[in-house]
């Protein structure tokens, strides 16, 4: 049984020459960094921060951005070096099909999925939140049983549903509407950041770090995070929860490797995306850290409301008006994530599929619309009854566990690149090779185990579906072991 086997770059790159699936080279270095800072800055920063403030760290939150950002820096070099090495849509799962071999890709495929489909579900239920919270503002009532925090999440199941529709019509990610909404969003965090700096208290970041405070017992330890429960000393706040927070806040920064998938429509992919990568990085970095100050030095971390606590933030010091400003600036910028997380998912699930990982019929490509809308439906479908369904709060660590998996795969990938294909042409590598790439997969490793216990057996289980279905079916359909002969656009008749 050979579930090691490669499928060759020549290849990959050659799929992508299919007349039927050429993409327009013309993504310059600043749309991309455009489209990066599009995508990270959403749910992360305007739900997740409040939450994990008042309930994990304290203003140590900041920290918590801190070691979140170095993780994804030195990720983000690895998924650097693998995006200019291979410039082929598909993410790491392409990357690593390429140099771990099939079984290795296909778990992160099937992490990737879960980091995008689960990861649109959260945000859609962020910008529920600031939906409602908008609508409240200016004295609309939405009807009660039906929203943010309820059984039914209306609000975030319609939302998905529309953005479905228009990525099953073939609505791509428009650069200049992408362009618009990235700069709402940026106006909207930077207002919060120099309008918020007047209503610091200092006060308030004492203690910096509120001391640990043991927890309950019961089944608490479900909640606790794994490297806790091992050490024997579950607590909150703390060192322990600012570490726990970095695992959480760790949300907030995914999506930088989302400008990946974009290889085949950059006009210089083996420069510019690079750059975009790590520039979005930066700048997302910088912007958060000032973020987590400004809220915290606000509110007294306790005090902190934990669903839309930027626009609350301004409601507390008797700036309804600021409020209202933040929270329909947060909705026009959260509908942008949840499109291209759901464009994402779209995307690596068909590159699965025409690689007969997952069965070629359900990536037809319609020849009314020209997307595979099989597979739109599909996901959206998902999306939308994960997002209105479950508790709001429960899932981003799943999201995490699932994206710093395919990181830490991502990062072990590189010096195996090197040594297998040292003939490759890299236009960028990693310095350092092969310390950094380990420091990074050390680095996941560490975050991932300060995830709970309750998301790591919920991801032993999705990695035990993921197994299943490999095995039954993947494995057997698969086109590189079937040998290469056919042709890639096969599929879309
Ligand atoms: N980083 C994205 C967000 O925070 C997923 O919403």
């Amino acid at each position: 049984m050979d579930v090691f086997r490669t499928k060759s770059i020549e290849q990959s790159l050659k799929d992508t020459e299919d007349p039927e699936f050429q993409l327009k080279r013309r993504l310059t270095a600043l749309d991309l960094t455009v489209f990066g800072v599009g995508v990270i800055i959403g749910a992360g920063i305007f739900t997740l921060t409040g939450r994990v403030a008042q309930a994990n760290a304290g203003p140590g939150v900041v920290f918590s951005f801190a070691i979140a950002a170095v993780c994804c820096g030195l990720a983000a070099l690895c998924y650097a070096e693998f995006a200019s090495t291979v410039p082929v849509s598909g993410s790491a799962y392409t990357f690593s099909y390429a140099t771990l071999g099939e079984l290795i890709a296909w778990i992160i495929g099937w992490d990737l999925l879960l980091e995008l489909m689960l990861g649109a579900s959260v945000v859609a239920q962020g910008w529920a939140s600031y939906f409602e919270t908008f609508l409240d503002e200016i004295g609309v009532s939405w009807p009660s049983g039906l929203g943010y925090g309820d059984d039914f999440n209306l609000a975030a199941f319609l939302l998905v549903v529309v953005l479905t529709a228009l990525v099953a019509y073939g609505i791509k990610e428009s650069l200049r509407v992408n362009l618009v909404l990235v700069a709402i969003k940026l106006f909207i965090v930077l207002f919060v950041i120099v309008v918020g700096i007047g209503f610091i208290n200092t006060d308030n970041y004492r203690p910096f770090v509120p001391p640990s405070e043991p927890v309950d017992g019961g089944t608490e330890w479900l909640h606790t995070p794994l490297l806790q429960l091992v050490t024997g000393s579950p607590a909150a706040y703390g060192v322990g929860g600012v570490l726990f927070a970095a695992s959480l806040v760790f949300f907030a920064y995914i999506g930088f490797d989302v400008v990946a998938t974009t290889a085949e429509e950059a006009a210089h992919p083996q420069r510019d995306l690079p750059r975009g990568i790590i520039g979005s990085l930066v700048i997302c970095t910088v912007l958060y850290m000032a973020v987590a100050l400004v809220i915290t030095g606000m509110v007294k971390y306790d005090k902190i409301n934990p669903d839309a606590a930027l626009a609350q933030a301004f409601v507390d010091q008797g700036k309804d008006g600021y409020a209202t400003l933040i929270s329909a600036g947060a909705v026009a910028g959260l509908t942008t994530v949840v499109m291209t997380l759901i464009i994402g998912a779209v995307r690596v699930t068909f590159a699965m599929s025409r690689d007969h990982l997952l069965p070629k019929t359900i990536g037809q490509v319609s020849h009314k619309t020209g997307t595979p809308i099989r597979l739109t439906l599909a996901i959206g479908t998902v999306v939308a009854i994960v997002a209105s369904v479950t508790p709001v709060g429960k899932l981003e660590e799943m999201v995490n566990i699932g994206t710093l998996t395919a990181f830490f795969l991502v990062s072990i990938a590189i010096p195996i690149l090197r040594r297998r294909r040292p003939d490759l042409k890299r236009s960028f590598k990693v310095p350092l090779s092969p310390f950094l790439p380990w420091l990074s997969a050390a680095i996941c490793l560490f975050l991932m185990i300060n995830l709970t216990a309750e998301t790591w057996l919920r991801f032993l289980v999705w990695m035990a579906i993921g197994f299943a279905i490999y095995f039954a079916y993947g494995y057997q359909n698969s086109r590189v072991g079937r040998g290469q002969g056919e042709p890639a656009h096969d599929y879309s008749r």
